[in-house]
């Protein structure tokens, strides 16, 4: 095995196995460019799903990855060495999770030895719940049943975890209102916060409908009305569209995703401040990650989230500006489209919120129907299919207000980076013509 024959940035070295023909990497390479891009894949396997001329207006769902993030991992596609082996097969991968690890901790603002890797958001968002809670029991200020304070917009990953705990009997949980626009209140956490409070866990930013929420001023909150409580924010939605530095935020616990800023899926990352003492391993086993979460570290993900968190650093505002003119321009277009239709929009009216989200709400409308209309052309989320792609009304729609035929209309359309104005244009006038055509008057 060489190892050294490619060098990428100040990263490891490390060379794509001899077993990968020069074909099979050019085939590779073009495969990976035209999939990342976002374009077809003539010879993929599933069929259609790529398909270059359905719009892609779904980038909360999760992004494509991009090019330079599938190169920077292609050398761990073959190399297969165990980081936590000490010769020359196991040394390039650990340089490789060390290297993730430190442009990761650069996007986050914090140090690299407070960055963890998990398989998921979901993993971090339950990780950061379950040892807060353990963690809590042993605080000598907490002398009843541990308690939770989040809002009643959270992912399901935060929500449906505090259920389960709570149906287990191991925790209490309040739910703080947000307001109509999606705005949870510093000072509505601050009295929540009980004497057995152990964690505040309010998200950075909504998927659904985009509310940015004061981090900063909740964690404040949170700490002023008990000083031992944890605050743990989930970023998945933030990082790669809004500047988010946890140190600033003064935040213990936080959850970045990979496949929302255009690393792959699988992979994403807890921040655990140094600060935090006693805070318990979630998976237990071999001593990865300073031994608090057990697993052979996934190079081939970690060093495509480096890259991505890399390119966020970088790119972030350019990128951000670039999403929030298409958002813009498609808002517009619906708008101007569909006079005199009467047009909703969710979230914080004043650029407080994700510049990539638009959450419309049209009432006598079944933004469903829209939606499976234009399957083959707009790819986008309605707010009635939840995340199981049930029926249910979104209970996120519910917090901010709506009532059932506005949360039934409602359509959640987001942009990124390879979203074009002409995509954009295209879309609008798509999706005008649809609704006007479904409007139930
Ligand atoms: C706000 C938020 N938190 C957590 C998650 C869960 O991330 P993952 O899909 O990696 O489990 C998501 C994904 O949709 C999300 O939007």
């Amino acid at each position: 095995m060489e190892l050294g024959a490619i060098t990428r940035g100040t990263g490891p070295k490390v060379s794509l196995s001899r077993q990968a023909t020069a074909t099979q990497r050019a085939r590779m390479s073009a495969t990976a460019r035209h999939a990342s891009e976002g374009g077809g894949v003539s010879e993929s396997p599933l069929g259609g799903a790529e398909k270059a001329a359905c719009i892609y207006l779904d980038w909360n769902a999760t992004t494509p990855i991009y090019e330079e993030v599938a190169d920077e991992m292609r050398p761990y596609l073959t190399h297969f060495g165990n980081p936590s082996s000490s010769h020359a097969y196991g040394r390039p991968s650990k340089a490789a999770v060390k290297y993730g690890r430190d442009r990761v901790a650069n996007l986050m603002g914090c140090s690299s030895s407070e960055v963890f890797f998990v398989g998921s958001g979901s993993e971090a968002d339950n990780w950061a719940i379950a040892s807060a809670i353990k963690r809590g029991k042993q605080l000598a200020s907490c002398t009843g049943r541990p308690h939770v304070v989040t809002s009643n917009i959270e992912h399901p990953a935060i929500l449906e975890a505090l259920r389960a705990y709570q149906a287990d009997g191991l925790c209490d949980f309040t739910l703080v209102e947000v307001d109509g626009e999606g705005t949870v209140c510093p000072s509505a956490v601050e009295r929540a916060v009980t004497e057995n409070t152990v964690l505040v866990t309010i998200m950075h930013s909504n998927n659904e409908v985009g509310a940015v929420q004061d981090i900063s001023s909740i964690a404040k909150a949170a700490k002023r009305a008990k000083r031992d409580v944890l605050v743990h924010t989930d970023a998945a939605q933030s990082f790669g569209k809004v500047c988010v530095n946890v140190k600033e935020l003064g935040v213990d616990l936080c959850t970045l995703v990979g496949h929302k800023l255009g690393a792959p899926k699988g992979i994403g990352a807890l921040f655990i401040d140094e600060s935090v003492t006693a805070f318990p391993n979630f998976l237990f086993g071999g001593g990865q990650e300073g031994g608090r979460r057990a697993g052979t570290e996934n190079v081939l993900l970690i060093s495509g989230l480096g890259k991505a968190c890399e390119i966020a650093s970088r790119d972030g505002p350019g990128i951000s500006s670039w999403m929030k003119s298409r958002r813009d321009q498609l808002r517009d277009r619906i708008l101007a489209g569909l006079v005199p239709v009467p047009v909703r929009i969710n979230g914080q009216g004043d650029g407080r919120g994700l510049p990539n989200t638009l959450s419309i709400s049209i009432a006598q409308c079944n933004a469903s129907e829209v939606l499976a209309e234009l399957s083959e052309d707009v790819a986008a989320s309605a707010g009635a299919a939840c995340h199981s792609g049930g029926a249910g009304v979104s209970s996120v729609l519910t917090a901010i207000g709506l009532d059932e035929s506005h949360a039934r209309g409602t359509l959640r359309l987001s942009t990124g980076r390879l979203t074009t104005e002409r995509e954009v244009d295209r879309a609008a006038e798509l999706l005008c013509a649809s609704i006007q055509k479904n409007l139930k008057v």
